[in-house]
């Protein structure tokens, strides 16, 4: 087994390959003069390990011209961060669901796909192969534990990241909540946590993903409101597009760390142990 990547999964590649005891297939990526995507990939295996994180357009058109360049393998596709997963709903008439076009787009060449921490499990049902999706909670927990947190309150920002904070928590037998808001008038709104107090803790903020980080600054600055401590934010997935990361600090929150499902700078801890121990069992 041979493990191959498109350019924006290439470290994380390198680990799970590294995890595995696998070799690493050399690719050639560059462009057409009009802009279009080439690649070239080197010898394979009869089964192959693609990994490629999807976050915009070109990584997405990079990883179907990569899965088709993999043809007559038994191939695994490990789709780290799934772009469009957020949109898995038609929220108004004549939208696409576009969570789907992209999935059944990604099953074609590939025999079976694993997920990190996918936006919504839902969107598994949408690939045309056996998918499975695995989440990097315990990977924050040993994280935290390792950075010396001391005595954390965990908080999901909302309550669909309640059941993740909850098993974060769970590593250290930590205290755990998540915020609710409340609109007190027009754009007026207050977050707070559903049941524990802040003031005076050290917190710690999980999530899927940080995006623009407009949910976790808003979130951070009532948290120091109500007397917090410190803040700090762990995520898998790093989006963090539009100056996120200075969008966070200048909101107070003093560390900001991601997974390696994204190849950002703030990457703290990797997801390469667990999609390793999913392919092992598949
Ligand atoms: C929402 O359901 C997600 O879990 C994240 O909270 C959201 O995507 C974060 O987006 P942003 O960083 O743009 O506020």
């Amino acid at each position: 087994m041979k493990v191959i990547s498109t350019e924006s999964s290439q470290i994380l590649a390198g680990r799970i390959a590294g995890a595995l005891q696998s070799e690493i297939v050399d690719v050639r990526f560059s462009r057409f003069p009009d802009g279009e995507l080439y690649l070239q990939a080197g010898a394979l295996d009869r089964e192959t390990v693609i990994v490629g994180s999807t976050p915009g357009n070109n990584a997405l058109v990079q990883l179907l011209l990569l899965i088709e360049a993999c043809e007559g393998s038994c191939n695994h596709l490990v789709l780290p961060y799934m772009g469009y997963a957020r949109q898995d709903k038609r929220f108004h008439a004549g939208e696409p669901l576009s969570a789907r076009a992209v999935a059944r787009a990604l099953s074609r060449g590939v025999d079976d796909i694993v997920t990190v921490n996918i936006h919504e499990p839902s969107v598994l049902s949408f690939f045309e192969v056996p998918a499975e999706n695995i989440s990097l909670a315990g990977e924050i927990g040993a994280f935290l534990q390792e950075n010396g947190q001391d005595n954390p309150l965990i908080l999901g920002p909302d309550e669909g990241a309640a059941v993740f904070s909850e098993q974060v928590a769970a590593v250290g037998c930590w205290d755990c909540d998540h915020l609710k808001k409340t609109r007190l008038s027009g754009e007026s709104v207050v977050m707070e946590p559903k049941r524990l107090v802040v003031e005076g803790r050290n917190i710690v903020i999980v999530d899927d993903i940080i995006s623009t980080g407009g949910t976790l600054a808003t979130a951070a600055m009532m948290l120091y409101g109500q007397g917090a401590r410190r803040i700090d934010a762990v995520c898998v997935h790093g989006v963090l597009t539009g100056g996120a990361y200075l969008h966070l600090r200048a909101a107070g929150i003093r560390e900001v760390v991601c997974s390696d499902t994204l190849e950002r700078g703030c990457s703290g801890f990797t997801a390469a142990g667990g999609i390793a121990a999913c392919l092992r069992k598949s």
